[in-house]
């Protein structure tokens, strides 16, 4: 692992902070650049002190916000009013203080049927594909890293079932719900930008893993994650990565 891409912070507090004002830096540049940024947001509960951070000042009015296009890189099957939802967490910590187009923001559609649901995300993700490319390219895609080294709703001994750029998975994980919608290597790997956040003493032997020596997707799935991939992570997590 290049040491320029891992970025460790004392705390989960400056972690949120680094990661915050990575996304409000690479929004201005796309933005410069593209005149939009697409990014892709992660669920669980270490993504969400920086987004807290996204939607107050000094760095909420730093991101022209109208030119945001917000995805989801994995969602569990619940309402998007269900406190479980990862829209709906990110929807309380951010989106509710932001001036967000309606129209810019894609949740995962967890109202359809699984198949169905995979097959409108993909549309979806379709209409963004820029000419001259063959699927979306985001800009920055944000994932976590679970306990057990799952990454989005790519689980552990599941790599067989990635063969489509989103697709059904089923994990158990935290007694969160369980039948999942995920995006795939398969499109994560075309992002410009890829930050996977990592918090706590619980991550601390999927992080070493997931950087270590021996390479295997199936057990370590974000080792499939590749790409211009940077690691944002605090002393916890990073206890037991060698040098
Ligand atoms: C989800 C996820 C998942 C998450 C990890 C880490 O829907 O649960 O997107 O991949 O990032 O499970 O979760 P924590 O940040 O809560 O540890």
């Amino acid at each position: 692992m290049k040491k320029q891409n891992l970025t460790i912070s004392p705390k989960s507090e400056s972690l949120a902070q680094t990661f915050a004002e990575y996304f409000v830096q690479k929004a201005k540049e796309s933005i410069q650049e593209c005149g939009r940024f697409l990014t892709v947001l992660s669920g669980g509960g270490t993504p969400l002190k920086a987004y807290r951070l996204l939607a107050q000042e000094p760095l909420k009015s730093q991101v022209d916000w109208q030119k945001v296009h917000l995805f989801w890189g994995d969602e569990r099957f619940v309402p998007h009013d269900d406190s479980q939802s990862n829209f709906y967490q990110a929807k309380e910590a951010l989106l509710d203080h932001v001036d967000l187009p309606e129209e810019n923001l894609h949740p995962m559609p967890t109202h359809l049927e699984p198949d169905k649901a995979v097959k409108n995300y993909f549309q979806t993700l379709d209409s963004y594909t820029e000419a001259g490319q063959k699927q979306v390219r985001f800009d920055l895609v944000l994932l976590g890293l679970g306990d057990d080294g799952h990454t989005a709703s790519l689980f552990v001994g599941q790599s067989a079932l990635w063969t489509n750029p989103v697709v059904t998975t089923e994990g158990d994980y935290q007694g969160r719900p369980s039948t999942r919608l995920t995006l795939t290597p398969m499109i994560i790997n075309q992002a410009r930008e890829i930050v996977f956040m990592v918090s706590g003493a619980s991550k601390a032997d999927a992080l070493a893993n997931a950087l270590g020596v021996e390479k295997d997707i199936n057990r370590f799935p974000s080792q499939a994650i590749s790409g211009p991939v940077r690691w944002m992570v605090d002393e916890d997590a990073a206890g037991k990565i060698n040098d």
